[in-house]
């Protein structure tokens, strides 16, 4: 990491002993990191809120089996192929599959994906992980 800046934060005690208890639980080598990783979030949240570009991943877990499953989920990436960068998918068991679709674009359109995903029958867990396109 180049261009390190130093700066002083004004807080109350109480609040930054809370603070050093968390991240200690957390593992975070230094209240540095922790604090940067804070703002990496913020700016994140903010991106996905004002409807900025953002990457991510959608995760889901679906049993094979259920009749048209496979091929209803493939149409739904099809649809979004402007938005769909990859898909990862995973034999979790003999019944079990897990898909991973990596997404770039429109928070509103990755909703929208991850929406119609949730609503197919026979998926049974489908969540969304993103972060910011830019280097934060
Ligand atoms: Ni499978």
């Amino acid at each position: 990491m180049s261009n390190l800046v130093r700066f002083g934060v004004s807080l109350e005690k109480e609040l930054l002993a809370r603070f050093d208890h968390h991240i200690k639980g957390k593992k975070y080598p230094t209240r540095s990191k922790a604090i940067a990783d804070l703002m990496r979030r913020e700016i994140i949240q903010y991106r996905w809120r004002a409807g900025k570009q953002v990457a991510g991943a959608i995760v889901f877990i679906y049993n094979h089996h259920r009749r048209n499953i496979v091929d209803r989920l493939i149409d739904i990436q099809h649809d979004f192929s402007e938005i769909v960068i990859s898909t990862q998918h995973v034999h979790l068991s003999h019944d079990e599959c897990l898909e991973i679709v990596v997404v770039k674009g429109k928070p509103s359109n990755v909703e929208t994906l991850a929406d119609r995903i949730r609503s197919i029958k026979g998926v049974e867990h489908c969540a969304i992980a993103f972060t910011s396109t830019d280097k934060l």
